[in-house]
């Protein structure tokens, strides 16, 4: 048995996964009486009264051409937020195994580790906001079967080391998860092009930061076929619906667009970074390689509150570890972002 399927649950390597009736015919012509849909169409201006394709085919295509990842390493779930759940349900045995992450990091992993009654070792990033290698490898037992890097990493904004993401890649006997979700943002390249030397690799990707689609609900995992198949067989059939997949389309034939907002919103946060670092009342503007800043000041949830009052909405994260005082900060538009440096300057 390879290294990989000796980590999967075992109830899920011999589960018969739901057959859908798309599963059972997949042809585009003919009358289609296998699904009890409402034959007559839709109550609304959209053809959506056929199920969607299960497995997105036409957007993983697109994907697959921009990214250069074949299709049969490409999964679409709910958002992120799905992929995380997925892999945990697949590979954690519910009070048995373990999960490592690096805090300060997205809360995700350690909400869907909670929900599905799975350990959560935490290893924190140095006081610089690295990763501390040693330790992570260190912390690993017998138990732990995945670690989650998150590179660009949220509310820090800095990217990890390549030599400690890859050196925790090469050593870990587990599954490395790398999620991307701001990788549009960084001067750093993505780990997809070595993605298929790492059979334990899975590198997550959204389309809710760069593409500007959050509310669609698209998040992309990248992975050696066999992880990809396991998720497959485990997701609710229709995970992706079919106004996503319509418009998920429509977003990657504008390629151009995405690679423009990008520029502008680089070029808003150095405009950002240069003009919060001026107040005496911030004590640090951490670098970053995402849409966002995280800012130490002399008393979060006093310029939190001033904030509010104008109408202004940043995230407090004074009370998790490491970002004492320190608020993140997305980068808005030209005018949102005059408007913030304005109400800082009368704080
Ligand atoms: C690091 C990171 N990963 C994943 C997500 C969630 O992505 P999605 O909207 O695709 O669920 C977020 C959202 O803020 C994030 O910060």
């Amino acid at each position: 048995m390879s290294e990989i399927k000796k980590l999967v649950r075992e109830n899920i390597l011999n589960l018969k996964p739901y057959s859908s009736a798309r599963d059972e015919y997949s042809g585009q012509a003919g009358i289609f009486l296998d699904a009890n849909e409402n034959s007559l169409g839709s109550t609304i201006n959209e053809n959506v009264n056929r199920y969607p394709d299960p497995y997105q085919r036409k957007v993983k295509d697109k994907i697959s051409a921009i990214k250069g990842i074949p299709s049969e390493n490409i999964f679409l779930g709910n958002g992120s937020d799905e992929v995380i759940d997925l892999l945990i349900r697949a590979f954690c045995y519910p009070g048995k195994d373990e999960i490592i992450i690096m805090p300060p990091t997205y809360g995700m992993y350690s909400v869907s580790a909670e929900i599905n009654n799975v350990g959560i070792k935490e290893v924190f990033l140095t006081s610089e906001y690295d990763m501390d290698v040693d330790k992570v490898l260190a912390s690993v037992t017998d138990k732990t079967k995945l670690i989650f890097i998150c590179s660009p990493n949220n509310p820090t904004g800095n990217c990890l080391k390549n030599e400690d993401i890859k050196r925790v890649i090469n050593t870990f006997n587990g599954l490395v998860i790398l999620d991307e979700a701001y990788i549009d943002f960084s001067e750093k390249k993505s780990f997809l092009k070595s993605l298929l030397t790492y059979p334990n690799l899975v590198i997550m990707q959204t389309f809710s930061k760069a593409w500007g689609l959050a509310g669609i609900r698209l998040g992309m995992a990248f992975a050696d076929k066999f992880i990809i198949d396991i998720m497959n067989k485990i997701k609710p059939p229709y995970n992706v619906n079919e106004l996503t997949q319509k418009k998920a389309i429509e977003a990657l034939n504008n390629l151009e667009l995405k690679n423009r907002m990008v520029d502008i919103l680089l070029k808003e946060r150095e405009l950002l970074e240069k003009q919060l670092t001026k107040f005496d009342f911030v004590e640090k503007v951490y670098p970053t390689d995402s849409n966002f800043i995280l800012v130490k000041t002399l008393n979060a949830n006093k310029i939190y509150d001033y904030l509010v009052n104008k109408s202004i909405i940043v995230r407090n994260r004074s009370n998790i570890s490491l970002c004492l005082n320190c608020l993140r900060i997305t980068v808005g538009t030209k005018e949102e972002n005059k408007l913030l440096i304005e109400a800082l300057e009368n704080y």
